[in-house]
């Protein structure tokens, strides 16, 4: 879908801060843009995504966590997404089908293709045209920080489960290249930012 940008990586390889910047990037030069996050993102999306974070929903199925996710995103391609690319906004959305890859087709070992006939019913035409893949290992995350951090959500789930993660995003990276746009963030922050923007400019998003 046309306009309709996604970012991915996993946790700590500094997202958060890259749309922080695209966000100023675009302000300061009048390009019209949305920026939104899944899960949530809207009312109902939110609600969900307290029911999938809960850390007191332990018996949570892994199936039934895949559907929430699901669930999510349509509704907040309905409330959201959609409206946006209609006024001819660019919608950068922070997560969206391969955290569904990464985390609950590889890091929860539902599959690649369960993943995939599950959100087909959920998104129809509503697959990003580009994703910014920031691509760095746990391991390099973890360094890059200067160790881990006892209340980190890495420490919480095992380091097994990121690597797991990890290694969906690059099958799915490889699986559907013409969309990803690989990333690796080992400069600063800037560098990182420079790269991106540079990136959308040669796909002819900016
Ligand atoms: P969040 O606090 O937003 O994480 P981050 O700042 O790293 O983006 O929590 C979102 C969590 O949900 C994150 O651990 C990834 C996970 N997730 C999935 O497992 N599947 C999905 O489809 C999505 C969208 C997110």
């Amino acid at each position: 879908m046309k306009n309709f940008i996604t970012l991915e990586g996993s946790e700590g390889v500094g997202k958060s801060t890259q749309i922080r910047l695209l966000k100023e990037y675009c302000e300061t030069n009048g390009i019209p843009a949305v920026f939104t996050r899944e899960p949530g993102g809207s009312k109902i999306a939110e609600d969900i995504r307290k029911i999938i974070l809960n850390p007191d929903n332990k018996e949570m199925s892994d199936v039934c966590e895949a559907f929430l996710y699901a669930a999510a995103r349509i509704q907040h391609l309905q409330d959201i997404v959609e409206p946006a690319l209609k006024e001819g906004k660019i919608v950068f959305c922070d997560r969206y089908i391969d955290s569904s890859y990464a985390y609950q087709g590889f890091g929860r070992e539902l599959g690649y293709d369960f993943v995939k006939q599950l959100n087909s019913l959920a998104i129809g035409q509503y697959m990003p045209q580009y994703t910014i893949f920031l691509d760095l290992s746990p391991q390099e995350a973890f360094a890059r920080k200067g160790g881990a951090d006892k209340d980190d959500r890495l420490e919480q789930q095992g380091n097994e489960f990121f690597d797991k993660v990890y290694n969906g995003y690059k099958h799915v990276a490889r699986a559907e290249s013409e969309r990803f746009i690989t990333i690796r963030p080992l400069g600063s922050k800037f560098d990182t930012h420079k790269q991106i923007v540079k990136a959308l400019k040669e796909k002819g998003v900016f």
